[in-house]
């Protein structure tokens, strides 16, 4: 699966690009992450890629020449155009669902946004699909835009080396929250695993992961067991 993010801060995502799951999956050629810098398609000898609002107001609006600049040249690169993400707190909530969604594309274009966000006529005309991070602001879409791939990258076929781990993530294929988890030591600090667990009865343990999943998804997020 291919990622190109279209961002003034391409080198944001250096270090990004250099954790574990995401450098094996590049090693693996499983994914591919292309940066492009907006600034490039500047068309002014200031390198400008911003500009005020028309009827005034705070801050400044990221200018349709750069950005259509960008998205055109990331488009035209490579086999198909991909689907063409705006990264803005206007858009569509991120959530497993629409990860799970994200993930059938082969390609996406993630635009991450500065300043007071973009031009109005970048939305009109470039007809992305908007996504939010949540309901709060961000000084810019990088760090969205990190969230995406981080959460896509899990459903991409050999990324994850237990291919059943995605499955029984909390919003998993039961839409409910992951069982508690213990590792060693069995006793810490005068508490202790549960004794099903040291059972070595697999059905057992499966009917007790499941009703605690149903318990502890009950009594944190009541909003999912209505859906
Ligand atoms: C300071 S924000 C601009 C917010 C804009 N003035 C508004 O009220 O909608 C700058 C950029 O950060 C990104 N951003 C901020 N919050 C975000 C969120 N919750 N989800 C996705 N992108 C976000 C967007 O790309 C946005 O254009």
């Amino acid at each position: 699966m291919r990622f190109d993010v279209l961002t003034l801060f391409p080198e944001l995502f250096h270090s990004y690009l250099q954790q574990s799951l995401l450098k094996l999956a590049i090693e693996k050629k499983l994914v591919d992450v292309r940066l492009w810098n907006i600034r490039d398609w500047s068309t002014d000898k200031h390198k400008s890629v911003d500009d005020t609002p028309y009827g005034g107001g705070p801050g400044m609006l990221m200018a349709c020449p750069p950005v259509y600049g960008c998205v055109e040249a990331a488009q035209a690169d490579g086999t198909e155009p991909g689907r063409l993400i705006m990264l803005t707190p206007q858009g569509r909530k991120l959530d497993q669902s629409l990860v799970r969604e994200l993930s059938t594309y082969r390609r996406l274009l993630l635009l991450c946004g500065r300043y007071e966000g973009f031009d109005e006529r970048i939305n009109q005309g470039l007809e992305p699909l908007e996504v939010s991070a949540g309901d709060f602001i961000c000084n810019g879409g990088e760090v969205p835009a990190m969230m995406i791939i981080d959460t896509v990258i899990r459903l991409v076929p050999g990324v994850l080396g237990d291919e059943t781990s995605s499955k029984y993530d909390s919003f998993g294929e039961s839409g409910l929250l992951e069982y508690p988890q213990y590792t060693r030591p069995r006793e810490f600090r005068g508490m202790t695993v549960p004794d099903v667990l040291l059972s070595g009865n697999h059905a057992v343990i499966a009917e007790w992961r499941h009703q605690q999943s149903i318990e502890r998804t009950r009594r944190k997020r009541g909003d999912l067991m209505n859906e």
